[in-house]
Formats: structure tokens, sequence, C-alpha cells
């Protein structure tokens, strides 16, 4: 049985369709690359399948029962974590509090909540940053706390969403070396969204491909970077920069 079964979900916004018709699965274990253009549909699949918006037709089964119609934290409670493109770091919480108000999500038990929760930042060597408040942390500190977070909830399937935007290359190093000791040593079925191609081809198992809200491909990495409708995807966004880049 596979962790995750999308089935032709459809998400209109008023008369724009952000996704169209997109299925796909996801086996236990796996790390999968979602990529496409800025505006191809990613975040809005990730906001279908964790129940943050209801979604227009298709369904969503999460380890074997239908979760198309349940209430975002209902979805979180059954073991599948999403973080935010623009993390916001709530209030004025610091590191250690917000990793808790994950763990919290499985545990009942003040105590208990933050023993998880040290044990997670160590795990993501934020234990440095434990009392410092989230909101005056550099970008880079705030991702791997909002990853943090996500994984306090005990995850079976963690939705990453452009957790590398904004970083320089070697805060990027790092990130994705966080997110394969994630998979790989804690055993955390992956989905994520970059924006960059490179950077999830490195990763990922499979990735999957958005464009227009369409899925335009799926496979393997190597096979999807050359697939002539993904480079003529890229390369249109590209085009339309230089384009804008010119004409200011
Ligand atoms: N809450 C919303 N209301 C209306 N339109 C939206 C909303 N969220 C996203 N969209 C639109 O849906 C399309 C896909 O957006 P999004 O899923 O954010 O793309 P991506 O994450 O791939 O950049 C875009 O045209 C965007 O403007
Ligand atoms: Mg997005």
């Amino acid at each position: 049985m596979s962790l995750l079964e999308v089935h032709n979900l459809t998400k209109y916004f008023g008369g724009l369709c952000a996704n169209h018709d997109i299925s796909f699965s996801l086996e236990k274990g796996e790390l999968l690359g979602l990529i496409g253009p800025n505006g191809a549909g990613k975040t809005t699949l990730f906001n279908c399948i964790c129940g943050y918006y209801p979604v227009t037709s298709g369904r969503v089964i999460f380890d074997g029962e239908d979760i198309t119609h349940l209430r975002a934290y209902e979805v979180a409670r059954r073991g599948l974590a999403r973080t935010f493109q623009v993390y916001v770091a709530s209030g004025d919480l610091n590191v250690e509090e917000n990793v808790m108000v994950g763990a919290f999500m499985r545990n009942r038990s003040r105590m208990r909540a933050r023993a998880e929760a040290r044990e997670i930042l160590k795990e993501l060597k934020l234990e440095p940053l434990a009392q410092n408040l989230v909101s005056e942390l550099p970008v880079a500190a705030q991702k791997r706390v909002a990853m943090a977070t996500a994984l306090a909830s005990g995850p079976k399937l963690l939705l990453l969403d452009e957790v590398a935007a904004g970083l320089n290359p070697s805060e990027i190093d790092e990130i994705m070396a966080i997110i394969r000791h994630i998979h790989e040593d804690l055993g955390v079925t992956i989905i994520l969204i970059e924006h960059v191609m490179e950077l999830v081809m490195r990763v990922s198992q499979r990735v999957i491909v958005l464009e227009s809200g369409r899925k335009i491909a799926e496979g393997e990495p190597q096979v999807v970077a050359k697939d002539p409708e993904v480079i003529k995807a890229y390369l249109g966004e590209r085009y339309a920069k230089e384009q804008m880049e010119t004409s200011t």
C-alpha cells in the first residue's frame, strides 16, 4: 500500500485552475521532488493535500484512509506535517517553545513535549539557539526551526515547501544535509518543493514537474531533466524574466 495517493486532484480559485487533474502516489520511505516554475501550482497542491484548502474535485488517500475532506489539524494528527513557504514565526516564542508546538501534536505532557523538542533541536543542530526568539533569527535558522517544528509532530510524511529559498550556497548545502538526515537516518518520507530544479535533482529519487497546474513529467531526476517539455517550461520562465529585465 502506498503511503500517499493523489487521485485526479483539481483545484480552482474562481476561474483560475491552479491544479488540473493531478494524480501520483508515494511509497513509504521515498523522497519525492516537486518542481516547476513560479505559479505552477506546487504550494496549492500541498495545501490541498494537507486540508488547508478544500479541493474542487479528486481524492487524497493517506496511509489507507481517505483524508480529502478532513480539516488541516485532523490531517496533521494523522502524521502529515508541512512547512510553509513563507515562514512566520509564531508571535514571540523562542526556538524551543516553537518546536514544542509541534511536539504537543502527539504529546499532552509539557515535560515530555519539552524533552522531545530538545531531542530534535539536537538532531538539527539548533541547541545553541534554543532560547533565542524565532523572529530574531536569520532566515536560514528560521527555516531550520520550521523543519524542526514539523518534525517534532512525529510525521510519517513531511512536506517541505521551498526550505532553501533565500539561502546562500553554504546554507543550502547545510539544509540539504539536514533533509538527507531526516530522510535517511530518521526514516521520514518526504515531498520536497523547490523552485530551483538543480537542488531537487540532487536529493530526490523521483521528481514530478508541474507547469500551469498540470503534471507535465514524472520520473528519475536524470531523465526528467532531459525532457523537452520540462526544459521548455523552465526556459519559458527564464525568457520571460529576461524580457522583464531588459524592459526595465
Ligand atoms: N489563495 C489563493 N487564491 C487565489 N489564487 C491563488 C491562491 N493561492 C494560489 N493561487 C494562484 O494559483 C496559482 C498557483 O500558485 P502556487 O500554488 O502558489 O504556485 P507555486 O507554489 O508553484 O509557485 C497561481 O496563479 C496563484 O496566483
Ligand atoms: Mg509556492
